[in-house]
């Protein structure tokens, strides 16, 4: 595989080396070497068109730690700014003998244009509304973890028929487009829930809608809230208080989730919105999801890197 844009193109043997890979990279991480040179004499630019913490710092980290060179665009203060076009960019960038793109870009789409017109990797960190493959994976790979209590191949082997709901701003949401496409593949089941007009066109994903929190919570095996994505959704989206109390998780309605279920949060938490900072603090996975992204991105340089 050249590029990773979409979910939708990984099998499930795919999912699990890549998983498999992500646990020997976790251990790495872990120790004191932290590097395993890989990837030396390699160069990755990080092309973030969008604002970034933790996408664009693990690419950085992780490519480093394969020995890869890793450098930054800076749109605001780059030729893009001076109206250069995004494939002009690329094609100059690849000029400098550049091996991988990591793009995010605020046009669905943009990963995967400029893959089919680039010799390098491209690896899409977002694109728009559409897809943000490293996270459903990171997400994968955090939830394998403690479906098999620290074995994550064989809590993977186990997602099939797990319950796993999906609930905030799904219709903005390329974290939600991702995590489906990857559960769908790996036959879980999957409930979506949210406002309303975040849950236009839901029903082209074919899974299960709660009418309320406490539907999407009560048998859950995990749960993944979203972000509100305020700066694609122009007033769309109830105000944060009423967002809180219909849509939020806190320490009340969390009593109707199952005491074993995970709860996931790609970041940045809005708090006391999608959820209260109880349960971010106490039962979130945020932080190991975090560390997660630095080992699965480097087993995505990896993978590529083989092709
Ligand atoms: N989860 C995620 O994509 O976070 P950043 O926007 O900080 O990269």
């Amino acid at each position: 595989m050249k590029d990773l844009i979409s979910t939708k193109d990984l099998l499930k043997d795919d999912f699990k080396a890549l998983i498999a890979q992500a646990k020997h990279f976790k251990e790495l991480n872990l120790s004191e070497a932290k590097h395993e040179d890989k990837l030396a004499g390699k160069s990755v630019i990080q092309a973030f068109f969008e604002n970034s913490t933790r996408t664009r710092m693990s690419f950085e980290l992780s490519a480093k730690r394969l020995g890869c060179d890793s450098t930054s665009l800076s749109p605001a203060i780059s030729s893009a700014a001076k109206g250069e076009s995004l494939l002009d960019t690329i094609k100059n960038l690849e000029a400098m003998q550049n091996d991988f793109f990591v793009i995010r870009h605020q046009k669905s789409g943009a990963a995967k244009f400029v893959a089919e017109r680039s010799k390098a990797h491209v690896i899409n960190a977002g694109d728009g509304c559409n897809e943000h493959p490293t996270q459903a994976l990171l997400d994968l790979f955090t939830m394998s973890e403690h479906f098999g209590s620290g074995d994550a191949i064989a809590g993977f082997e186990s997602i099939s028929g797990k319950k796993i709901s999906i609930i905030g701003d799904i219709f903005h949401s390329r974290v939600a487009r991702s995590n489906i496409y990857a559960l769908q593949t790996l036959g879980a089941q999957i409930t979506l829930f949210g406002p309303p007009q975040c849950m236009r066109y839901a029903e082209v994903f074919g899974s299960k809608r709660a009418k309320n929190i406490k539907e999407a919570l009560n048998d859950a095996d995990a749960v993944i809230m979203l972000r509100i994505q305020l700066e694609r959704s122009e007033d769309e989206v109830p105000l944060p208080n009423e967002y809180a109390k219909y849509f939020g998780l806190n320490a009340s309605n969390i009593e109707f989730l199952p005491p074993h279920a995970l709860v996931l949060h790609p970041g940045p938490v809005n708090r006391g919105v999608e959820m209260s900072s109880e349960v971010m603090d106490s039962r979130s996975l945020v932080l190991e999801q975090t560390q997660n992204g630095v080992a699965m991105r480097m087993a995505v340089f990896s993978m590529l890197a083989q092709s």
